[in-house]
């Protein structure tokens, strides 16, 4: 049965696994890892699991430009196979082309319905914030990520230009049952 986690240094190992199966200068889509920052060492992952921790805690004020999020590690057969976030509300650019989840799976582990499990797990986190409705986008061309969006109730609004390319743009209701 997969699982989200929360992001700990305890994982580390596990974690650079995952990120080897990505590979070492690819975009994981929803970790929030920057493209040169250093995770082979145990300091440097603590770096950027903190900074995890720290998007999450609404006390703490984030960047200009960012939002505050959570971050899930989703694990399945004892390894990290991706990970997934919940932005905590919109700013014009999440409204216009990024939406409140972004998540990936790592290459071996795609196909097996875990990011339609995760997705769906995280909309019930986003209802439990309060949000009545979550915006989720992919790249036009992403027929698996649009699938995982249409298979947990989103409606395509609209097909847009964006600075992520042509971008799909789902809602999902989350009033219902
Ligand atoms: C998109 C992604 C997260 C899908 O993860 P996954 O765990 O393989 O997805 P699932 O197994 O839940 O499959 C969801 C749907 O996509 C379909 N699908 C999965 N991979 C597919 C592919 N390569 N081509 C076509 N359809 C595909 C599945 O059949 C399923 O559709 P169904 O409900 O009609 O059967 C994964 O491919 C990925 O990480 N890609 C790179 C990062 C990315 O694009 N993230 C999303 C950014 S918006």
């Amino acid at each position: 049965m997969p699982e989200l986690i929360t992001p700990n240094t305890a994982l580390h190992q596990a974690w650079l696994d995952c990120r080897d199966d990505w590979g070492r200068d690819v975009i994981q889509h929803g970790s929030g890892l920057r493209q040169d920052e250093d995770v082979d060492t145990l300091a440097g992952f603590t770096v950027f699991v903190d900074r995890m921790k720290r998007m999450s805690d609404e006390s703490i004020p984030v960047a200009e430009g960012l939002v505050h999020a959570t971050y899930w590690w989703i694990a399945d057969r004892g390894e990290i196979v991706g990970s997934i976030s919940l932005r905590h509300r919109l700013n014009d650019f999440l409204l216009h082309a990024g939406g409140h989840i972004g998540y990936g799976v790592r290459p071996s582990a795609r196909k097996r319905g875990l990011a339609s499990w995760a997705l769906g797990e995280v909309l019930g986190h986003a209802r439990a914030r309060g949000l009545d409705r979550a915006l989720v986008t992919c790249d036009d061309t992403n027929i698996a990520s649009a699938r995982t969006i249409e298979r947990n109730g989103g409606v395509l609004e609209d097909i847009r230009h964006t600075e992520l390319g042509y971008t799909r743009r789902y809602w999902i209701d989350l009033t219902a049952a």
